[in-house]
């Protein structure tokens, strides 16, 4: 049932469902993947280390005590990885390299093998750092960059894996997204504090890539904060350690949330902070309200923004409503904003919850995709 409950995918990948198992070196391996997220819609295994300079920091690592994968042979080992998943999850490898040449290698083996491959621009230990490993590439743009766009040339769906509050996320989300990744994998910690959710915010007003959100997600409230700021994807590391049926319940949580509210990460309103999608909740604008700045920055003036949902809700049932606040549903708000007149309405047209989510789930794209200045060119 939950195969057909999301319409996610990327390329040749498709997820079951939103929740992803985050990488772990030297931990999160085909074994552990189908141990604690054999539901997950995404695994990501690793991190690999892919070329000498990166296996020989990560074995004085482990001299150190840290966890790593280690092999002479990192490519036959990912494809033997690769393969062991046994659950059908999609499988994506968080790989590290000092040189592009062993990516590009990698890149060609794991869109054989149908997965996906994950830069690393996320660890961060001195010795990574050192070697220009991991987060290291944040510190130097033109090069990720350059990366991005010659592992591309492979065919293999890319995820980058970053730190957020690092540089300035808005800069590197489109710098990122211009240089033609699929997936931007975001660690939204702020130091001594956890998961920041502006920041999961921001990257969704910067790109419209798919999103995967993480940091200190142990219950399907806190991935439902994170998909609520406009997370495509949620996934989680060291809470599956404290608690192995964590992927179950969230993906359990998830599928019931999606079958009653038919757009599991629609966004809050404009009013509350909602990104760009939230437009499609938005009342005509008649009135002073954060709303006029928020399609102006998509380059809209007030008359081309009510045309352009006029000129979706034409022949659907969001084109009913006559008594709504403005004459239809198009201007309607969120589902899980109690009013009756609209619900009055769904109840007589036979719209469910969930159908008329969907709709404003098309409504939203609709909206960025008619936008005069792109989301990733947007102020
Ligand atoms: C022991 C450990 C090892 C990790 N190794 C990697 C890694 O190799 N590559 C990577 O991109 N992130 C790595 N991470 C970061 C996690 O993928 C994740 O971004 C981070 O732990 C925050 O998510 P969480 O709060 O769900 O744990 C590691 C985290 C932990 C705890
Ligand atoms: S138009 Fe309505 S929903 Fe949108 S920002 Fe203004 S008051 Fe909020
Ligand atoms: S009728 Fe209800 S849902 Fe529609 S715009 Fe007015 S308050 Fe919002």
């Amino acid at each position: 049932m939950s195969d057909c409950l999301f319409d996610l995918h990327i390329g040749y990948a498709r997820f079951k469902n939103p929740i992803a198992l985050a990488p772990m070196a030297g931990i999160v391996d085909s074994a552990f993947a189908n141990q604690y997220a054999s539901n997950a819609g995404l695994v990501v295994l690793g991190a690999f280390n892919l070329d000498k300079t990166s296996i020989a920091v990560a074995s004085d690592l482990v001299a150190r005590g840290r966890k790593e994968f280690i092999s002479d042979e990192p490519i036959e080992l990912i494809k033997k990885e690769i393969r062991a998943v046994t659950s059908g999850s999609t499988v994506a490898v968080n790989v590290r390299s000092t040189t592009l040449q062993p990516l590009i290698e990698a890149a060609k083996i794991v869109k054989e093998e149908g997965a996906i491959l994950e830069l690393n621009a996320h660890c961060k230990q001195p010795e990574m750092l050192d070697a220009g490993l991991g987060e290291a590439l944040l510190h130097d743009l033109p090069r990720l960059s350059a990366w991005i766009r010659a592992i591309k040339e492979t065919g293999v769906v890319l995820s980058v894996k970053v730190r957020a509050n690092v540089v300035n996320d808005v800069e590197l989300a489109r710098l990122i997204d211009k240089s033609g990744a699929d997936i931007i994998h975001v660690d939204a910690v702020m130091e001594g504090i956890g998961a920041d959710l502006d920041t999961i915010l921001n990257y969704r007003d910067a790109t419209r890539l798919f999103l995967i959100g993480n940091n200190s997600v142990r219950d399907f409230e806190a991935a439902k904060d994170m998909f609520s700021r406009g997370a495509d994807m949620v996934s989680v590391a060291r809470g599956v350690i404290e608690n192995p049926e964590l992927i179950r319940e969230l993906v359990e949580n998830v599928n019931l949330y999606q079958q009653s509210i038919g757009w599991y990460n629609a966004p809050k309103h404009v009013c509350s902070e909602g990104d760009f999608r939230a437009l499609a909740f938005c009342c005509m604008p008649v009135k002073p309200c954060p709303v006029h700045e928020k399609f102006r920055k998509l380059g809209y003036t007030a008359e081309e923004f009510a045309r352009t949902k006029f000129d979706f809700a034409k022949g659907t049932m969001l084109e009913y409503g006559g008594d709504t606040c403005f004459g239809s549903l198009v201007w309607c708000c969120k589902i899980t904003k109690p009013c009756w007149i609209r619900d009055g309405v769904l109840n007589t047209i036979g719209l469910s919850d969930a159908e008329y989510m969907k709709l404003k789930e098309q409504l939203a794209k609709y909206v960025l995709d008619h936008a005069r200045i792109p989301v990733n060119e947007s102020y």
